[in-house]
């Protein structure tokens, strides 16, 4: 994840990245994350889209333990030439987009503590590695995520980097796509929270609307609990030609005219999948 502005910590490289040192973890650490792994491996099968336990299984990922990184980019280089490279905490958005751009995942390399396994503001590595790397193990997710990083140099430029942030937050983190039965989570928000898979899934609270991408690029979203409005995208190979193949510019430009959606609104236009009661959000503010 990256943010505006921040400075580099002592003792990260130039890219901000830092040695995961592995070896450093502790016995508690390590627990943390096996009990992280065993509730998400749990729940997630039939709820994920299958990529996700396919990638699980590629980066042999069900193994004890925080991953050791340089052991975890080999599997994936193999496989779809991307790695994972170690950071402090968030990053500024341009190191977060060069890094993409060059097919390389920044993840955070501290891990929550026990009393956190519910919520954490910060990304940590159970969510970065366990939420975002399995889908870097898929073709098409992860020529995406680098279409992406591209489109966030472009974005920095015309000074639209808020617009495209709003893509990456309801589709890399929150997105859900369509499957033969249903709807399936694959934002890695929603597949490393115990409570965010259930809900974004089976709550009647929140709205679940096809994707469009101007139409994201509109909607506010929550940084501070559970999304209000979720949006579906028909499958990986949909959403990466839409991203390669929108001239964003302009789009930015006209965007720049138009008003902000509310993160509960449903419009008119939309394709519902399911209207949102709101009643969580409404009994978030009415406490
Ligand atoms: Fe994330």
């Amino acid at each position: 994840m990256a943010e505006a502005s921040l400075i580099r910590p002592e003792g990260t490289a130039d890219d901000w990245t830092i040695p995961q040192s592995w070896s450093s973890y502790t016995a508690e650490e390590h627990a943390t994350w096996d009990k992280l792994f065993a509730r998400q491996a749990q729940m997630l099968p039939g709820r994920v889209t299958p990529e996700f336990i396919e990638g699980l299984d590629v980066l042999r990922l069900s193994r004890p333990g925080i991953p050791d990184f340089e052991e975890l980019s080999d599997r994936l280089m193999r496989a779809t030439g991307w790695q994972v490279v170690a950071v402090p905490g968030l990053v500024p958005d341009e190191v977060f987009f060069d890094h993409l751009a060059n097919r390389r995942f920044v993840s955070g390399n501290f891990i929550r503590r026990p009393d956190q396994l519910d919520y954490l503001q910060e990304p940590d590595v159970f969510h970065d590695v366990f939420g975002h790397v399995p889908l870097l193990a898929n073709p098409v997710f992860a020529d995406y995520m680098q279409a992406y990083g591209q489109g966030g140099q472009r974005a920095a430029q015309l000074g639209a980097i808020d617009r495209l942030a709003r893509l990456y937050w309801y589709t890399v983190e929150f997105g859900l796509v369509r499957s033969d039965d249903g709807l399936c989570l694959y934002g890695a928000g929603i597949v490393s929270s115990h409570a965010e898979s259930i809900f974004a899934l089976d709550d009647p609270s929140p709205n679940r609307i096809g994707f469009d991408l101007r139409r994201v690029m509109r909607t506010k979203y929550r940084i501070d609990d559970f999304q209000q409005s979720y949006f579906v995208i028909d499958n990986f190979e949909d959403l990466l030609s839409q991203t390669l193949n929108t001239d964003f510019a302009p789009v930015y430009q006209a965007l720049a005219g138009e008003s902000e959606i509310a993160p509960d609104a449903v419009l008119a236009t939309d394709l519902v999948y399911h209207r949102g009661s709101q009643a969580y959000a409404r009994s978030k503010t009415d406490a």
